[in-house]
C-alpha cells in the first residue's frame, strides 16, 4: 500500500535508523575527524520520550525495523530506558555498536528483546586495533563478541577495509567464520566530512572476491540468497558455521532496494546516507506541529541513487562530501 514512506521509485522505507548521540568512546579515523566535530548542544538532542514519540509516528506509517546507532549508542546514560520504551512498539529493534559496553548492558538488551547486534571490528590484531581506533580496547571487544554469542545473539561483524591496513586480514576474518556463527561484512570505505577518503584507500568488492577466489576453490564459495533490502551481498565457505558479505556502496551500490531512512540525534531526517539535505522533525514536534507532512516531503526528495551521485567519478569529488556530516554524527 502507498504510504508517506513510499518514494517516487516505489521504495518503501520500513527501516528507521536512529542515532542516539554524537559521541563515541573510540576515535576511528574513518568515522571521526582528527580534530573532532562540533557537537550539537545538549538541548537540541532528542530525549528518550521524544525518541519514542518520533519512532512511534514512523511505526504508525509502516516502519517495522528500527536500528539504534550513534556515535556509540550504548554511551547514552539513558540507553536502558530508551530500549525499554522502544520495545513497546510493534517493530524489530537492533543496534550497531563498537562492543565496548556490551557486558554492562547485556541484561537490558535481553529485556528489550534485542536479538541482533552488529559489532564493528576492523582488525584481529591487537596492536592494529589501536592504530585505527586510537584506543586500547581490543580484548574488551573480543570478549564481548564471545559474550554475545554465548547469550545466543545473532552477531554481524562490520569490517571497514582500508588499503594497506587490513586488506591482508580478509582471509583471517573469513576463517573466523569456520567455527563462529557470525556474519562478517567487509565494507568499502566511504567518503564523509573529515575522513580524508580517496578511492585509492578503498578496497573494492572485486578485490575482496579475487582474494577469496585465490584461497578457496570455486566450488567451496557458495553464494547465499541476500536479505530483502540488503546492504551486503553474502557468501558462505562450504561447511563453515558463519558466513561473509560485502557492502559495496562505492563500486556496486544497492540503492534500488533502499528501505532506509535516518533520524539524527538532533532529530533531523536524512533521506540518504550521502545527502546533506536534512529535514528537522524535532523543532516542529516540540512546537506541537504535525510532522507527517515533513516526512513525506523528505521522502519525495530522495534521489534514485546515492543522493544523486550515480557514477564512481561523482563519488570522487570531495566537495560533494565536505558539507555532509561526519559519519560519527550520522551513524552509518
Ligand atoms: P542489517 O540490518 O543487519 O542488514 O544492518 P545494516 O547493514 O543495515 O546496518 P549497519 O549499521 O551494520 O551498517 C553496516 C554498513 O552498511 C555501514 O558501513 C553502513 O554505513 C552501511 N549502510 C547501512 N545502510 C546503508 C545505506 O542505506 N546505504 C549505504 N550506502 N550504506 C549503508
Ligand atoms: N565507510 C564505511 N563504513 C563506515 N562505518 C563508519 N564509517 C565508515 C566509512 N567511512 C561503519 C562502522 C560501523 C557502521 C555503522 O558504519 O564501521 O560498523
Ligand atoms: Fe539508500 Fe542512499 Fe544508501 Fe543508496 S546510498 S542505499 S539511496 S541510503
Amino acid at each position: 500500500s502507498k504510504t508517506i514512506l513510499t518514494d517516487d521509485f516505489g521504495r518503501k522505507h520500513n527501516y528507521l535508523r536512529i542515532s542516539l548521540l554524537e559521541k563515541c568512546n573510540l576515535r576511528c579515523t574513518y568515522c571521526m575527524p582528527a580534530d573532532g566535530i562540533a557537537l550539537s548542544p545538549k538541548a537540541s538532542l532528542m530525549t528518550a520520550d521524544e525518541i519514542l514519540a518520533l519512532a512511534q509516528t514512523f511505526v504508525e506509517n509502516g516502519v517495522d525495523k528500527i536500528r539504534l546507532t550513534g556515535g556509540e549508542p550504548l554511551l547514552r546514560k539513558d540507553f536502558p530506558e530508551i530500549i525499554s520504551k522502544l520495545s513497546t512498539l510493534k517493530t524489530s529493534l537492533s543496534i550497531t555498536t563498537n562492543g565496548i559496553l556490551i557486558d554492562r548492558h547485556i541484561d537490558a538488551l535481553k529485556q528489550a528483546k534485542i536479538k541482533k547486534i552488529n559489532l564493528s571490528l576492523d582488525t584481529l590484531v591487537a596492536s592494529k586495533f589501536h592504530s585505527v581506533t586510537l584506543r586500547d580496547q581490543f580484548e574488551k571487544v573480543i570478549s564481548n563478541l564471545h559474550l554475545l554469542l554465548n547469550h545466543d545473539f545473532t552477531v554481524k561483524v562490520n569490517v571497514v577495509l582500508m588499503k594497506g591496513f587490513n586488506d591482508n586480514e580478509i582471509i583471517d576474518f573469513i576463517k573466523l567464520t569456520q567455527f563462529l556463527p557470525i556474519s562478517v561484512r567487509f565494507i568499502e570505505f566511504m567518503p564523509f566530512a573529515g575522513n580524508e577518503w580517496d578511492r585509492s584507500k578503498m578496497v573494492s568488492q572485486n578485490e575482496i572476491l579475487s582474494q577469496v577466489e585465490s584461497v578457496f576453490l570455486s566450488e567451496e564459495i557458495q553464494k547465499l540468497e541476500d536479505e530483502k533490502n540488503f546492504t551486503a551481498r553474502t557468501y558462505r565457505i562450504k561447511g563453515f558455521l558463519g558466513d561473509f558479505g560485502i557492502i559495496s556502496s562505492i563500486t556496486n551500490p544497492f540503492c534500488d532496494g533502499c528501505n532506509r531512512i535516518r533520524l539524527t540525534a538532533n532529530g533531523k531526517i536524512k533521506n540518504c546516507l550521502f545527502s546533506n539535505s536534512e529535514t528537522d522533525l524535532l523543532t516542529p514536534f516540540r512546537n506541537g506541529e504535525s510532522i507527517e507532512n515533513l516526512i513525506s516531503v523528505s521522502i519525495k526528495n530522495k534521489k534514485k541513487v546515492r543522493a544523486g551521485m550515480v557514477t564512481i567519478e561523482e563519488m570522487d569529488d570531495p566537495s560533494l562530501h565536505f558539507d555532509n556530516r561526519s559519519m560519527i554524527a550520522i551513524g552509518g
